[in-house]
């Protein structure tokens, strides 16, 4: 509890400067305690004793004694084993609880000072979305919704791979086939199969390759026919990946696409930029930068980043120093978050190192590779579909909605076809979103179907059915959650205390998630938060209580719950259903 530290903190500092010690210590000391039960917070007095050459009992009672009452109305106040222990009183939690249900946001405080980018999705135009674009679409829009909730001004930016050199043969194959023939194939989300069988032309028949390498050369060269032909192979490709987007439900729309292909005339600006920052050298042929953290090959030489190479063609880093160019400049960004998988890892530390060398980014910015692991089957290995391919995401996805619709007519069979429908799809998809934010996103993470349709643990069915749970209260209860709004809390049980303790660390957990850029913190408290409520329900009678005013208070504590579970799952970008 943030606000606790806030509000007896100056107590004690007070009693800091009596002992004569530095005020420093106390907010290096003051945390919350270890093990939730014994206090809400504590100071361990076990460091002190060297320095005032007493033992820590001695120290931590002293502390105590020296406490002004005034604390009282705050914070109750012990001593034990060197521990000086803090815990909330329950007037302080329900004045505290009353300011949060009252707050539209929660507690969470709005922030403007900050503009990010956040760089996620980007899959390649005629090629499957993998799993690795999945997690990167699900943890980038998850991390959109919260930087913007906390107020900052956001532009998503989807970065699709529609340039470079593959194009040529795409494109040749695009004419061998026949436009309509070619664009029914991407639109129905072949993509995998259209790649696959340019490639294998372009490897075995020479005529097909050389004309693919005059394609794009014709493409660079702003050839109109080929444009028009380029254009079909993207839009016919976004066509697919929109449908998985709407299918996720995820904020990404056409205006967010800021692909590859739109830096092309910022290219030579790069080379321009960094030839005056005295950075780009020549090596065998191509123009390159050696960034200052040095990177060694196999041989231990120094590996160079390779912008521009020997034939004219541009690379993908040219492409990314581009984008930040026109991020920080053009957009005004503090931030530049890229969500894409750690094997690119040592990509964007070049990137951002020879960005910094060149003076592209500087003090004012923050630019962060947010990376993340694999998606594993049950044996282990990168999930792949029977066959060995890679999985088409939209099917994928549609299985998740017919398991979960397959679930819920098992659990609440009286529920009408569309109710279960549009439960389904909310379950379904909030299964898969879930257990990939769910896990710390550097990680890997196993797929795992029945874990995470599972009603029970740490899965989104559990957190939506909690949800749920509080709707059908209020349903059955003659009082509005609107009528609420002026009750008057009361905090009596330890289970209620526990829940509405975790209910004011709301505003702590967003701020947190947001700093390390970890959705998984948002699912672990949302956890939490559904366990608490569960044995608040079981043992504190809401609705069966002669006390009205008490019916009042729990019903207000599980409204505020409601909304609290709706909200961050709101942010995890999972719906909530009503029923289920
Ligand atoms: N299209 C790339 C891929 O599929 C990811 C692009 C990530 N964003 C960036 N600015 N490099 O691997």
């Amino acid at each position: 509890m943030e606000i606790l530290i806030k509000d007896i903190y100056p107590f004690f500092k007070d009693v800091m400067s009596s002992l004569n010690l530095d005020e420093q210590i106390l907010s290096e000391l003051l945390a919350p305690a270890t093990t939730e039960g014994h206090a809400d917070l504590a100071i361990p007095c076990h460091s002190l004793s060297k320095i005032m050459k007493r033992s820590p009992v001695d120290i931590s009672e002293e502390i105590v004694s020296l406490v002004s009452d005034d604390i009282l109305s705050i914070a109750k106040v012990s001593s034990k084993n060197g521990f000086v222990n803090i815990s909330a009183t329950n007037n302080y939690i329900e004045t505290q609880i009353s300011r949060i249900f009252k707050d539209e946001r929660l507690g969470v405080v709005y922030d403007h000072s900050r503009t990010f980018v956040v760089d996620y999705s980007a899959p390649n135009v005629a090629k499957e979305m993998h799993v690795g674009h999945l997690r990167s679409t699900v943890i980038g829009d998850s991390i959109v919704r919260l930087l913007s909730f906390k107020g900052y001004t956001v532009y998503r930016e989807n970065h699709i791979g529609d340039w470079g050199t593959p194009f040529g043969m795409l494109i040749e194959h695009l004419l061998d086939l026949g436009e309509d023939k070619a664009a029914k194939e991407l639109g129905v989300g072949d993509l995998d199969s259209f790649y696959k069988q340019a490639r294998s032309k372009f490897n075995t028949i020479d005529n097909f390759a050389s004309r693919s390498r005059n394609r794009v050369v014709m493409l660079q060269g702003g050839d109109k026919e080929t444009l028009r032909l380029w254009k079909i192979l993207v839009s016919e490709s976004m066509r697919y990946f929109n449908e998985v987007y709407s299918i996720l439900g995820v904020l990404l729309s056409d205006s967010d696409i800021k692909g590859e292909s739109s830096y092309h005339d910022l290219l030579p600006v790069v080379i321009d930029r960094l030839s005056k920052s005295n950075i780009l050298v020549n090596s065998e042929g191509a123009e390159v930068v050696f960034p200052i953290k040095k990177w060694l090959n196999r041989e231990g030489d120094e590996m160079p980043v390779i912008i521009r190479k020997g034939d004219g063609g541009y690379n993908y880093s040219a492409t990314d120093l581009a984008c930040i160019i026109d991020r920080t400049e053009r957009l005004n960004c503090t931030d530049l978050i890229y969500v894409v998988g750690t094997p690119q890892k040592q990509h964007f530390e070049m990137v951002f190192d020879i960005a910094q060398m060149a003076g592209f980014l500087h003090e004012g910015h923050n630019a962060t590779h947010v990376n993340f692991g694999s998606v594993l089957n049950q044996d282990g290995k990168i999930l792949k579909s029977r066959e060995g391919n890679t999985i088409k995401l939209v099917d994928l996805l549609s299985e998740s909605i017919s398991r979960a619709k397959e679930v819920i007519s098992e659990k609440n069979p009286n529920l009408s076809i569309n109710e279960k429908l549009d439960s389904a799809k909310m379950i379904g998809i909030g299964a898969v979103k879930y257990a990939d934010l769910s896990t710390e996103r550097t990680k890997d993470y196993v797929f795992d179907w029945d874990k995470m349709l599972s009603f029970e643990g740490n899965t989104a069915p559990y957190l939506q059915y909690a949800h749920a749970r509080i709707c059908s209260i209020f349903s059955k209860s003659d009082i509005s959650s609107t009528s609420l709004y002026d009750s008057i809390f009361i905090i009596i049980d330890k289970e209620e205390e526990l829940l509405a303790k975790r209910l004011l660390s709301f505003a702590n957990i967003i701020e947190e998630s947001i700093i390390t850029f970890s959705p998984h913190k948002l699912c672990n408290y949302l956890h939490s938060l559904a366990s608490s409520f569960a044995s608040f329900y079981e043992n504190c009678p809401v609705l069966k209580n002669d006390n009205k005013e008490l019916i009042k208070s729990r019903l207000a504590l599980c409204d505020l719950t409601g909304r609290t579970l709706k909200k961050g799952l709101e942010l995890l970008g999972i719906d909530s259903p009503e029923k289920m």
